[in-house]
């Protein structure tokens, strides 16, 4: 296949600054169509990338529109029932974080997948970018020896998301759902994907709809949904994974915590000849009885347009991308597993 006949699904934010552009300059891709709710909105996207057809929801596209591949970019809620419709139609998928937020729809869903043999990429971004790909090959090559111990962390002062983000019913969760995915997913990720055991976590709702002045942070374009202003989810997150292979991991997330704004996804990785710590990327060995701290040099690559390409790639050689559905559904796993553990107040264990 020489050209990729795509159609987008949700044309909010994340969309637009950092799908469609990329798209639209690829030139392996055709934009067939593009869907949003707000049609204003869909039609005003067509007629500035100049893509033939728009339309209010997935079916009509479904039915009239022929493409090889869907980015589905819609609030995560909505993520699984479209990315079905794809899949039943032979349609790849590429869809937004997290892949769900039901863990059996999401099973059905892969199922479904598999037995129309099309690829489920989740777009986890950061695993795109030069320095946490340097830090994975540091880490496949046993440069760390045995990592037995993880920190990952993102914190950021105020910068809780406007709109449907806070909506459980439309979220799924809070900022572990929206941040902590990414964070679980890189430090889970650089630990060669191990099995998870047990999970201690705790969620918070401690700062709300604060009133703070002269902040901002990201708001959805679906007005109608940030009109509602639901808060129903938890603003901190912390937890502490045991892996079945003996290692740990600690995790903080808060999208509004009374601290140092951080804003960068921070990993400690330490193993028994040698750590590391992002960002920036610095390794720690000892050599011949010297310690050593090494910060790679690397030019920094821009993690959408990267995670696009190898989407388009493996549509176009049929081959499994680097983050796939079985890897959202474990990440989303954790996830509840944190949520479970704060709820019931104590350790839960997986088979
Ligand atoms: N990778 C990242 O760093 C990153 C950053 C932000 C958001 N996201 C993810 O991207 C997704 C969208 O987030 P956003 O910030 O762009 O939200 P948004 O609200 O700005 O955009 C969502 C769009 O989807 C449309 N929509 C809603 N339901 C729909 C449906 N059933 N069919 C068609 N269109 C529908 C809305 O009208 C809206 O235009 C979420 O899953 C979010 O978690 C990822």
């Amino acid at each position: 296949m020489d050209n990729v006949y795509v159609g987008i699904i949700g044309l909010g934010a994340i969309a637009e600054t950092g799908h469609i552009c990329h798209l639209h300059d690829s030139e392996s891709v055709t934009i067939a169509a593009v869907v949003d709710l707000d049609i204003n909105r869909a039609e005003s996207i067509a007629e500035k990338y100049q893509i033939p057809h728009y339309f209010k929801e997935a079916e009509t596209m479904f039915k009239q529109v022929t493409i090889d591949a869907v980015i589905i970019c819609t609030p995560n809620q909505t993520h699984i029932p479209i990315a079905k419709l794809a899949v039943d139609q032979g349609i790849h998928v590429l869809m937004e974080k997290p892949i769900g937020t039901d863990l059996q729809d999401v099973n059905d869903y892969l199922e479904l997948a598999k037995a129309k043999k099309v690829l489920t990429m989740v777009g986890m971004t950061h695993r795109f970018r030069h320095d946490t790909g340097i830090l994975k090959k540091f880490a496949e090559q046993k440069a760390f020896g045995d990592i037995y111990y993880a920190k990952a962390k993102l914190f950021r002062r105020r910068g809780t998301p406007k709109g449907w983000f806070t909506n459980k019913a439309l979220s799924g969760g809070g900022a572990m759902m929206d941040i902590g995915v990414h964070v679980l997913d890189l430090a889970w990720w650089l630990l060669g994907n191990p099995q998870v055991q047990s999970i201690t976590g705790k969620t918070l709702n401690v700062l709300g709809n604060y009133q703070t002045k002269y902040t901002s942070s990201w708001e959805s374009k679906n007005k109608q949904l940030n009109a509602e202003h639901v808060f129903d989810v938890e603003d901190f997150s912390s937890a502490w994974i045991r892996f079945k292979n003996g290692s740990v991991l600690s995790l903080e997330i808060a999208w509004a915590v009374n601290g140092e704004q951080d804003g960068n996804i921070d990993i400690e990785l330490f193993g028994n000849k040698g750590g590391a710590t992002l960002s920036p990327l610095t390794i720690f060995k000892e050599e011949d009885g010297l310690l050593s701290k090494t910060t790679p040099l690397y030019e920094k690559t821009e993690p959408f347009k990267a995670e696009i390409e190898h989407f388009i790639e493996c549509v176009r050689t049929n081959t499994t991308p680097l983050i796939d559905g079985s890897d959202g559904y474990e990440v989303l796993k954790m996830i509840h597993g944190i949520y479970d553990s704060s709820t019931q107040n104590k350790e839960v264990s997986f088979d």
